[in-house]
């Protein structure tokens, strides 16, 4: 027996950071994908996992809650699959296997993407029914007992797909008139979520006479570029993302690295550029309706890039 689960990765079109502190944010499921495979194991309680691209290989005990082969740099992924296995009903006689299609830990929604496919997946082995919504909230409450904080925003992009706008708790899936022709690119060092959050958190607490007006203009731009993506507006489109990376900037997330890589696209004929994610590193996507090759080419001379489309496939089996 066995079964397969896939999962898109995601990029933060708008209004990152300022989505932890209760503002809308606007994100893109990728047509990059995540796939778990389930096949039948030993009967011992004890899951070996594979991750043939990372070199990865553990073995997980979601009774005891316990992770082997832990030391490795890249095992961080393990305990998103214990997670999500842990909250499936029989946690025995399987195996794992995960292939990856996006780089981890630069951004762009690996975890999430991982965590997604491995419940869908468990489920189905089990033969216990899930709806897109279980998985969604259950993958929610699995990225925050691994990482802390996390806003539903990863994995709800993972679970449904498409573009979605999300505030506070509510999830609206947005109809783009246009495709979104996007280039990710991505620098080698990873920033840290959880600290560049604080530090954003730290910084609202020493000026939030300066601070919160930044977050309000975040949260206005993305609200109207919600309006911009439904209209097909492509230069407002843009402009918006170009404002939102000064904020970005200002609220002390960006690094030389990925404001080389936003100006370069601009100056390739990038509509928009901006950072996306965590920052602190990580990675920088480049709006770029018709020039989609000159800016793919010239942020490959600076680092790794590549191009992305919107992916309306959310978790599948196969
Ligand atoms: O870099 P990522 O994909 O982990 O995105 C982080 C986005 C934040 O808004 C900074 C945090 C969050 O949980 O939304």
């Amino acid at each position: 027996m066995k079964i397969t689960a896939s999962a898109p990765g995601k990029v933060i079109l708008f209004g990152e950071h300022a989505v932890v502190l209760g503002k809308p944010a606007i994100a893109v499921a990728v047509d990059r994908r995540v796939k778990v495979t389930i096949r039948k194991g030993k009967e011992t309680g004890i899951i070996n996992v594979k991750i043939p691209s990372l070199a990865v290989q553990g073995s997980i005990n979601p009774d005891q809650g316990t992770i082997e082969n832990d030391g490795h740099l890249k095992t961080g992924i393990l305990h998103y699959i214990k997670g999500a296995l842990q909250k499936t009903s029989i946690k025995r006689g399987m195996e794992l296997e995960v292939s990856l299609d996006i780089p981890i830990g630069a951004g762009l929604g690996s975890s999430a993407a991982i965590t997604v496919a491995t419940l869908a997946a468990a489920a189905r082995f089990n033969q216990q029914d899930i709806t897109k919504e279980e998985i969604a909230e259950t993958c929610h409450q699995v990225e925050v007992e691994v990482q802390g904080a996390a806003s539903p925003l990863d994995t709800a992009i993972s679970t449904y797909g498409g573009v979605i706008y999300l505030s506070k708790t509510k999830i609206t899936p947005l109809q783009p008139a246009r495709d979104l022709p996007l280039v990710v690119g991505y620098t080698p060092q990873p920033g840290n979520t959880g600290e560049l959050v604080e530090g954003v958190g730290r910084k609202r607490n020493t000026y939030p006479d300066i601070i919160n007006p930044i977050l309000d203009s975040i949260e206005n731009l993305t609200n109207e570029a919600r309006e911009a993506i439904i209209q097909g507006d492509e230069k407002r489109i843009g402009e918006l993302m170009n404002i939102n990376q000064g904020l970005l900037d200002a609220l002390g997330v960006n690094t030389w690295e990925l404001s080389r890589l936003v100006y370069q696209a601009r100056q390739a004929g990038a509509l928009g550029s901006k950072l996306t994610g965590a920052g602190g590193g990580g990675s920088m996507i480049a709006y770029c309706p018709g020039r989609t090759r000159e800016v793919l080419r010239e942020l490959k001379n600076l680092e790794n890039a590549f191009q992305v489309g919107i992916s309306y496939k959310g978790v599948t089996y196969r």
